[in-house]
């Protein structure tokens, strides 16, 4: 695996997040979300000689930028999990608990959209993929050509957030039925034909593409097992920040956040009893939301929908 694809990523929120980690030269952070390492490195360019930092990512190249970076640093350690399966990471690491400060900048980098081989892309015809890691699961092609008609529109509708989410499943269904879908580009266009609203500056297949890449890479059941495990991982005054670039991300993050900012009683029906724990918040959030600046969004278009959102936890 080449590390240098010849496709660039650049980091998002850059300071802003490694600042809102604050941390401490001898501490141990994870990156959940190492990409190209833009997060990582200035993380570690603040961490003094006993300071730490664990990397996880699903993508291959991601990896492979991570192993040459930890072949430099030996502060740095990467691994090729989700971050969801932090816990057991943590545990075989023995660092439950112990941790100051994980960062999650979530969804997919520049060079997975950008190059079309990695079968993302609506613009640019590619093999029908979207997996971060094309070892694991099932493609994009592989779920098209397999799943029901009404659970290809449910992606479509609960991830895409497409409002015609049912009529074009009826189309990719009945197109696949004579011959399967192999390439981005074929389907871009099926979806482009069935789409009725085209919205200006939008290309019709976006939703439904988005909502096919949540769906295959299984990125908001990641997010939730990730932002619980995140927690776990965390000693008390640790801090968890996270970068969010889509509404449905945001809301899992920002109801997460609340839900433990409040006490988790707050939840539950009146007249059950619960223990007084259930009371006490277990973490507390940090600040509003946060936003890319006037100067970024200049620098870095995709800055525009991110959204960075910082707890620190109490107990
Ligand atoms: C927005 S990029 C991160 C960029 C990084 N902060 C940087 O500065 O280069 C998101 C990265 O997270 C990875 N990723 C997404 N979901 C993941 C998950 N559940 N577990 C591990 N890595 C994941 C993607 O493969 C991608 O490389």
């Amino acid at each position: 695996m080449t590390i240098d694809s010849g496709f660039n990523h650049i980091t998002v929120l850059l300071d802003e997040a490694v600042e809102a980690l604050d941390v401490r030269v001898d501490g141990c952070y994870l990156d959940g979300t190492f990409g190209r390492g833009g997060h990582s490195r200035l993380l570690l360019s603040k961490l003094g000689p006993d300071g730490r930092l664990l990397g996880f990512d699903k993508d291959p190249q991601a990896i492979a930028t991570g192993q040459a970076l930890a072949a430099e640093d030996g502060r740095f350690v990467i691994v090729q999990r989700s971050f969801a399966e932090m816990a057991a990471v943590i545990a075989e690491q023995g660092l439950a608990g112990k941790v100051q400060g994980v960062l999650m900048d979530l969804g997919v980098s520049s060079p997975q959209l950008d190059d079309p081989e990695r079968g993302f892309s609506f613009m640019n015809d590619g093999p029908l993929d979207m997996r971060m890691d094309p070892t694991r699961g099932v493609s994009a092609a592989e779920f098209i050509a397999q799943a029901p008609e009404e659970e290809i529109a449910r992606v479509f509708k609960e991830y895409g957030e497409e409002r015609f989410a049912r009529r074009m499943a009826r189309a990719v269904v009945l197109r696949r039925e004579a011959e399967p879908f192999l390439r981005t580009g074929d389907l871009a266009e099926v979806l482009k034909v069935a789409n009725p609203a085209w919205e200006k500056g939008k290309n019709p297949a976006t939703r439904a593409f988005q909502g096919l890449r949540i769906h295959v890479n299984n990125e908001l059941g990641d997010l939730e097992a990730g932002l619980e495990a995140a927690l776990d991982a965390l000693e008390v005054g640790g801090r968890l920040v996270v970068i969010s670039f889509h509404s449905l991300e945001d809301r899992i993050v920002k109801l997460f956040m609340r839900r433990l900012s409040k006490g988790e009683a707050d939840n539950l029906p009146r007249n059950l009893p619960v223990r007084f724990e259930a009371f006490v918040p277990k973490i507390k959030v940090h600040g509003k939301p946060q936003f890319a600046s006037e100067a970024e969004l200049k620098a870095n278009p995709r800055s525009r929908s991110a959204v960075m959102r910082v707890a620190e936890k109490l107990r």
